[in-house]
C-alpha cells in the first residue's frame, strides 16, 4: 500500500574513493543523518542518499599505485567508506556507487534524453584541466595553477561532446527568481546569480583523454565527464530512469560543500532541465572544517580522523561536537581541545551526569519505576515553563538547520534541571511520607525534563538517547516519539 506519509529525499555528495573519509566529509554525512532521523521524528517518509564517487583520472592512478585493477580498488575503497558510516551511527537508506549498473543506465539514459532534445554536440576542446579536482578551469592560461587546490594545470585538447548550457542562462535565472530558497544560505545564492548572469559557456561532458569512466554508448572511447556521471547518481539511488515509481524524485534537499555549489546550482539543473526532468528543491551549502585557519588536506599532512575520536569518546561525541560547534554554512575551526571540552561538559557533566543521578534515585528511592507527581511548587512549574520552551526554540531552529542554536536551547534546559536539582537536594530528604512526596514531585519532574531532552537530542546522539531512554525505563523507542507531539506531560 502506498505511504500517505509525505516524502523527503535528502542527499551527501558522494565520495572520491581516491582517499578515505575525514572529518570533513564525516560533517556533511552527519548533518544529513541527524536531518534524516529528525525529519522521520516528524512523520516523514524519508530517503538519505551517500555513496562513492569511483570514475576518473585520480582513481585510475591511486589504483595503479596499489598495483590492482580499477574495480577492485573502488570496491574496496566502497566497503571501507560503508564500514565507517556504520561505525558512526550514519542510517544512510541508499548507498549509490557510480560503477553500479543502475547508475551507468541512469548516466547513458540521460545523455540519450539530452541529445533527442537538441541539448548535445560534438567539437574541439583545449583548456586547462585540474586533473585532481577533475575539472577544467574557465579562463586559466597554460602555465597557471588550479585556483582552488594550488596544483599546476595540464593543457589538454580533445573531442568531446558538449552540453548546451549556454541555452541555460535565462532557465535558470528565472528557476532561482520562482524558487528563492532553491540555494542557501542567502550569500551563496547571490554569488551564483551573478556568475550565471556573467554568462554561461557550452561545458564539454565525455571525454577521450579518460578511460575509467562510464562509456558513451556507440561513441568508444568516449566516457561521460566525472562531473556529469556523478550528479547523476542522485537520480540513480531513487529510481534511474523509472523514478516516477519510487516518487522520491525530485529530491528535498543536496547538502553540499561550499567548492562544489557551483555544480549542483548551475550544472545539475541545467542538466535536468534539459531532460525535461524535475529540479531538485533545495541545495544547501556548508562551510569547511578548517585546521588552523587552512582547509585540511593529505598534502598539508592536516587532516583530522573520525575513527579514532569516535572510538575514544564515542560516535555520538563526535557528531555532538561537529553540530554544535559551527554555524551550519559558516566555516568552523576544528581543535582538538574544543572537542574534548564539549565532550566533558555538555556531554558526560551535562546530560550524562543528570541523566545516571537521577535514575539512581528514581531506583533507591521508587524501585527503579518513575514515580508520579505529588502536588506541585512554583519551582516545579518554573522547570516545566524552561523545558516547554526548549521545546518550541529546539525545533525550531532544527527544522532551519541552525543545529547549534538547537542544540544550546536542548542544553539550557539541562542546565536549568542541574540547577533545580541542586537547589531542591532530593538526596537530603527523610523517607517520611511527606519527604517522599516532594521527592516524587521532584524526580518526576526531572525525569520528564529527561524525557523531553531526550527525544529533542535524538537525531544528534542517536546512541546517547537510546541508553538514556532505557535508563529511565521510558515505553517504546525514544525514535519512534513523534516530535509534532512533543509536549510537557502534566
Ligand atoms: N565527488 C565529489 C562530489 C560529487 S557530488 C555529486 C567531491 N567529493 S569529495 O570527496 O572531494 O568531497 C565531498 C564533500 O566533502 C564536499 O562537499 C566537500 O565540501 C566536503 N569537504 C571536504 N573537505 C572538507 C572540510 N575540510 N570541511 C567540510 N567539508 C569538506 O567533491
Amino acid at each position: 500500500m502506498p505511504s500517505e506519509k509525505p516524502k523527503f529525499y535528502l542527499t551527501t555528495p558522494i565520495y572520491y574513493t581516491n582517499g578515505l573519509p575525514h572529518i570533513g566529509h564525516t560533517y556533511t554525512t552527519v548533518v544529513a543523518d541527524a536531518i534524516r532521523r529528525y525529519k522521520r521524528m516528524r512523520g516523514y517518509e524519508v530517503v538519505m542518499t551517500t555513496g562513492t564517487d569511483e570514475h576518473g583520472v585520480n582513481v585510475e592512478r591511486a589504483a595503479q599505485k596499489a598495483g590492482i585493477p580499477e574495480s577492485e580498488y573502488v570496491a574496496k575503497m566502497a566497503v571501507a567508506w560503508r564500514a565507517l558510516w556504520d561505525e558512526l551511527g550514519i542510517a544512510a537508506d541508499e548507498f549509490i556507487r557510480t560503477t553500479d549498473l543502475r547508475h551507468v543506465r541512469t548516466v547513458q539514459w540521460l545523455f540519450k534524453l539530452f541529445k533527442e532534445n537538441g541539448y548535445v554536440y560534438k567539437g574541439q576542446y583545449t583548456g586547462q584541466y585540474c586533473i585532481y579536482d577533475n575539472a577544467f578551469v574557465n579562463d586559466a592560461k597554460p602555465g597557471d595553477n588550479c585556483p582552488d587546490c594550488g596544483r599546476p594545470l595540464e593543457t589538454i585538447t580533445e573531442e568531446n561532446y558538449f552540453f548546451k548550457l549556454s541555452a541555460f542562462q535565462k532557465p535558470l535565472l528565472d528557476f532561482y527568481k520562482k524558487n528563492p530558497t532553491f540555494i542557501q544560505p542567502e550569500t551563496r545564492k547571490n554569488e551564483i546569480i551573478s556568475f550565471v548572469e556573467g554568462g554561461l559557456k557550452d561545458l564539454s561532458i565525455t571525454r577521450t583523454t579518460l578511460r575509467w569512466g562510464i562509456p558513451v554508448p556507440g561513441e568508444e572511447p568516449h566516457v561521460f565527464y566525472v562531473w556529469f556521471d556523478a550528479l547523476t547518481a542522485y537520480l540513480s539511488a531513487v529510481g534511474g530512469p523509472e523514478y516516477e515509481k519510487r516518487g522520491m524524485w525530485p529530491a528535498d534537499l543536496h547538502l553540499v560543500g561550499k567548492d562544489i555549489i557551483r555544480f549542483h546550482t548551475v550544472y545539475w539543473p541545467a542538466f535536468l532541465m534539459a531532460a525535461m526532468l524535475p529540479v531538485p528543491k533545495q541545495v544547501w551549502a556548508h562551510g569547511w572544517f578548517l585546521m588552523d585557519a587552512t582547509k585540511m588536506s593529505k598534502s598539508k599532512g592536516n587532516v583530522v580522523l573520525p575513527r579514532p575520536i569516535a572510538n575514544m569518546l564515542g560516535m555520538d561525541a563526535m557528531r555532538y561536537f561537529l553540530l554544535r560547534e559551527v554555524v551550519f554554512g559558516q566555516d568552523g575551526n576544528f581543535s582538538y581541545d574544543a572537542l574534548v571540552t564539549r565532550y566533558n561538559s555538555d556531554l558526560a557533566n551535562g546530560l550524562g551526569n543528570l541523566a545516571s543521578r537521577t535514575a539512581a534515585m528514581i531506583e533507591k528511592n521508587f524501585g527503579g519505576k518513575i514515580p508520579k507527581s505529588g502536588p506541585r511548587l512554583p519551582q516545579d512549574d518554573a522547570l516545566a515553563k524552561v523545558a516547554s520552551e526548549a521545546i518550541g526554540e529546539a525545533l525550531e531552529r532544527f527544522e532551519k538547520f541552525e543545529f547549534a542554536r538547537s542544540l544550546e536551547a536542548i542544553w539550557s534546559a539541562i542546565a536549568a534541571a542541574d540547577k533545580y536539582l541542586t537547589s531542591e537536594q532530593p538526596w537530603a530528604m527523610s523517607d517520611s511520607e511527606a519527604d517522599m512526596q516532594r521527592k516524587a514531585t521532584i524526580l518526576w519532574t526531572t525525569a520528564e525534563l529527561l524525557r523531553v531532552v531526550t527525544v529533542l537530542a535524538h537525531p544528534v546522539l542517536p546512541d546517547t538517547t537510546k541508553k538514556v531512554w532505557t535508563l529511565l525505563g521510558q515505553p517504546g523507542t525514544v525514535c519512534g516519539v513523534e516530535l509534532d507531539g512533543l509536549s510537557w506531560e502534566h
